[in-house]
């Protein structure tokens, strides 16, 4: 049965870990609903992993809508959370809610996610969240704001940078956020912010002590090459495997072994 909000913070209550993972396809989500994770993101990490950007900056609305419909029908009950691009919520609390709603409406996502803590964003948040969408904040290393950050690089590593990552987690929160992504900063920082909150705190490269775990489905299979963050666990080396695979089926038809009569 598909988990709801409320189960959420019933797991955090247990001190059960939530499960997540990004998910962008019927396949992969079909099988992670199989494998019984917690939640899916359909995150804008598809613009580097599927579609081969530098960045998530070019990822559009209907890009993510179409992979977000994908994975609803490969996922049918787990909890979705559809990640906001780059100037899909930045403009006006207007286009917040309006691309908001698509996710929920169009591709029936359970929640949307969205990046940064700063006082605009916050009232975003509470747009969107003022309209009935559950609405995941994300701070630490936010994509979107890699330009601002000078690169990929992690956050809140003095204590001045900590206090403000929880400053702005406690804004998210009071915004009306039903829980937090922390991404990117020491484990230290990852578990204070867990535990002054009282909505879900996920982390990503944030530590062990977060409610949560997320990690991009296409670093843990050894699927997606370009990078892979310090952090990960590979569980699987499906790139390589892959390559092996379509080679084998080169050689195969190159030498007359495949088809055969
Ligand atoms: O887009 C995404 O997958 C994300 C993760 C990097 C946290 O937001």
């Amino acid at each position: 049965m598909k988990k709801s909000i409320l189960d959420f913070r019933a797991m955090v209550e247990r001190g059960e870990k939530i499960v997540w993972l990004t998910g962008y396809d019927y396949l992969t989500a079909k099988y992670e609903e199989r494998a019984g994770v917690d939640m899916i993101l359909v995150g804008d990490s598809l613009g580097n992993v599927l579609l081969g950007y530098d960045t998530t900056y070019p990822v559009t609305m209907e890009e993510m809508l179409i992979h977000c419909k994908a994975v609803r029908r490969g996922a049918p009950d787990t909890f979705v959370i559809g990640d906001m691009p780059y100037m899909s919520y930045q403009i006006s609390d207007e286009q917040a809610v309006a691309n908001a709603g698509r996710f929920t409406k169009e591709a029936l996502c359970d929640a949307i996610k969205l990046e940064g803590g700063g006082e605009e964003i916050c009232k975003r948040i509470r747009a969107i969240a003022s309209v009935g969408i559950l609405t995941f904040g994300h701070i630490g290393l936010t994509p979107q704001f890699a330009a601002q950050m000078g690169g990929y690089k992690a956050q809140g590593r003095s204590a001045d940078a900590a206090r403000r990552l929880l400053d702005e987690a406690l804004r998210i929160q009071d915004a009306g956020a039903c829980a937090i992504l922390v991404e990117g900063v020491p484990d230290i920082v990852g578990e204070l912010i867990a535990k002054k909150l009282s909505i879900p705190t996920l982390g990503i490269g944030a530590g062990s002590k977060t409610d949560g775990q997320l990690l991009i489905f296409a670093d843990m299979l050894g699927y997606y090459d370009n990078f892979t963050p310090k952090f990960v666990k590979k569980y699987a080396e499906l790139g390589k495997e892959m390559e092996r695979a379509f080679r084998e089926y080169c050689d195969d038809v190159r030498a007359g072994r495949f088809p055969v009569d």
